[in-house]
């Protein structure tokens, strides 16, 4: 039986990788991006994996729009679950410091709707069509970033850094709240990796991120639900 894997901000980088090589290993993806129609990477897929891959259209920062896209998932689903959600959409505003004027009321609205609040939307919507004490448990995985971590700290992306520590805070607290149902939950750090985001000079490719963290939601179950770590699995301070 193949599983269900839902991936938000699946149109480009590591978001477009993991939907590439979760076809590539047999599972049904729905792949939720803001402009279906311009997602054309995903069409592309779509078009030769049929059947195998759903595009919904979903702006994180928007409870209506997620609400909608639970509702068109829960009838493509036909009466199965999603045994991975992956909280993977994000956007980092600005990369200075307090001086740096690139951050801005707007981005940093969107960064906080984004980053934080899109996570727990996606999550309030989208666990209801999640198995409850499924043998091989229902996973969360919520991409955050080593960047969030305040053992870590550091000067650059303030704004960005404090997004991403509440994003892991979010998964542990939804590691609590989802324990009783038999959903395990984990904070994930895909690396410094090759995308819009990460830049040209980032130390991985989006294949070895995306490969890392497949293996990593595989990996997670109701034993170590509330992880923080790597793709790699190295485990992250708080
Ligand atoms: N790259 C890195 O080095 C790195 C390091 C640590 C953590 N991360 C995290 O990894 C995740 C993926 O990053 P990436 O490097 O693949 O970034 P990316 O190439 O910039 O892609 C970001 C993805 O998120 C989507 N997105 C942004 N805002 C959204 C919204 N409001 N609603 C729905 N989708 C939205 C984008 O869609 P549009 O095309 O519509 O904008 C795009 O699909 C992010 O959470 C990021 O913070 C990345």
């Amino acid at each position: 039986m193949p599983q269900h894997i839902l991936i938000t901000g699946a149109n480009r980088g590591i978001g477009l990788e993991m939907t590439r090589q979760a076809l590539a290993r047999g599972d049904m993806v729905i792949a939720a991006c803001r402009q279906p129609d311009a997602a054309s990477d995903l069409q592309t897929l779509a078009t030769a994996q049929a059947g195998q891959l759903q595009i919904i259209a979903m702006d994180v920062r928007d409870e209506d729009a997620v609400k909608a896209a639970a509702a068109q998932t829960d009838s493509l689903l036909d009466d199965q679950k999603i045994d991975i959600l992956v909280c993977n959409a994000g956007t980092l505003n600005a990369r200075g410091g307090l001086t740096d004027a690139g951050h801005t009321p707007d981005n940093i609205q969107d960064s906080l709707l984004t980053n934080i609040a899109g996570v727990f939307y996606t999550a309030r919507h989208f666990t209801a069509m999640m198995p409850d004490h499924a043998p091989k448990p229902a996973r969360v995985a919520v991409i955050s970033s080593q960047m969030g971590s305040s053992t870590r700290s550091g000067t650059m992306a303030p704004i960005y850094r404090a997004t991403k520590a509440a994003a892991t805070n979010l998964a542990r607290s939804m590691a609590l709240e989802l324990a009783p149902r038999g959903i395990a939950v984990g904070a994930y750090h895909p690396g410094w990796v090759q995308t819009d985001m990460g830049g040209a000079d980032a130390a991985i490719t989006v294949e070895v991120s995306a490969a890392g963290l497949l293996q990593r939601f595989d990996a997670l179950d109701m034993t170590t639900s509330g992880l923080f770590e790597t793709y790699a699995g190295e485990p992250l301070p708080f």
